[in-house]
């Protein structure tokens, strides 16, 4: 995939985000960046996808402390795209302590943020009934296999033709039958990111062959920046 060099403004709102891992919540709990979201590369090279597809509605399962967030959000702004990112995820003011809201404030992006709290399961099974359509979808909420495959179930229900999944952590069991499902059984084709390191690469495919499979280690990590995969309907 040729990628368009991510505009500087973008990449200033996410390094300032990655600039201090750990937020404090209203109730001086600490949640760090490092633990549980994207790293600051990832969240960069989702901003890049957004930037070169301009994906009119673009959709994310796992609010969480908001990485991805405002990766996505930050270059709908920067290209003017309309309506709101939507983001998914019943527990940010519970486990996250609402600073998935603070941090979006602070970037300037909450008002190109739409969040609900509901569950993705129920929330796809919902738009796809109501026959809602996305060209963008970021998948990173609980990665039980039931749950990933779940979502990617869901998730090919509501994309448009020739949309764009990307998976976060990759070298997991879940997301290898996810990634499966979809281009096995739905026909969808692989995306070369750019991968973050060669050797680094051909290590991680040595050591997950065995476990994910010959198939997943040379079709899909051999694509994979760091954790992320991504993969594409037919147009
Ligand atoms: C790994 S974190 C997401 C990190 C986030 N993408 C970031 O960059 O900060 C996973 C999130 O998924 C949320 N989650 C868990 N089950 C979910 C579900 N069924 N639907 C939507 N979100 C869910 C959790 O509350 C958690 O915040």
């Amino acid at each position: 995939m040729k990628l368009l060099p991510l505009p500087h403004e973008v990449r200033q709102v996410i390094i300032r985000h990655y600039a201090s891992p750990i937020k404090t919540d209203a109730s001086q709990v600490r949640h760090d960046l490092r633990a549980t979201s994207l790293t600051m590369g990832e969240a960069m090279l989702l901003a890049q996808i957004v930037s070169t597809f301009r994906p009119a509605a673009t959709l994310e399962i796992g609010f969480g402390l908001a990485g991805s967030t405002i990766g996505i959000a930050a270059a709908r702004k920067y290209l003017g795209l309309e309506g709101k990112h939507l983001t998914l995820d019943p527990y940010q003011e519970t486990l996250s302590g609402s600073v998935g809201f603070v941090e979006i404030a602070t970037a300037g992006l909450a008002s190109f943020v739409q969040w609900l709290p509901e569950k993705s399961e129920n929330y796809l099974n919902g738009a796809s009934a109501r026959g809602e359509g996305f060209d963008f979808i970021f998948v990173d909420g609980a990665h039980g296999t039931g749950q990933v495959v779940t979502d990617a179930f869901f998730c090919d229900q509501v994309l448009n033709p020739g949309g764009i999944v990307v998976f976060h952590d990759g070298l997991l069991f879940s997301t290898m039958a996810a990634v499966r499902y979809l281009i096995k059984e739905r026909q969808y084709c692989s995306v070369d990111l750019p991968v973050d390191s060669k050797t680094r690469t051909t290590l991680r495919m040595l050591r997950y062959a065995p476990v994910l499979g010959v198939w997943y280690a040379t079709s899909l990590i051999s694509k994979m920046h760091r954790s992320l995969v991504a993969v594409r309907k037919e147009a």
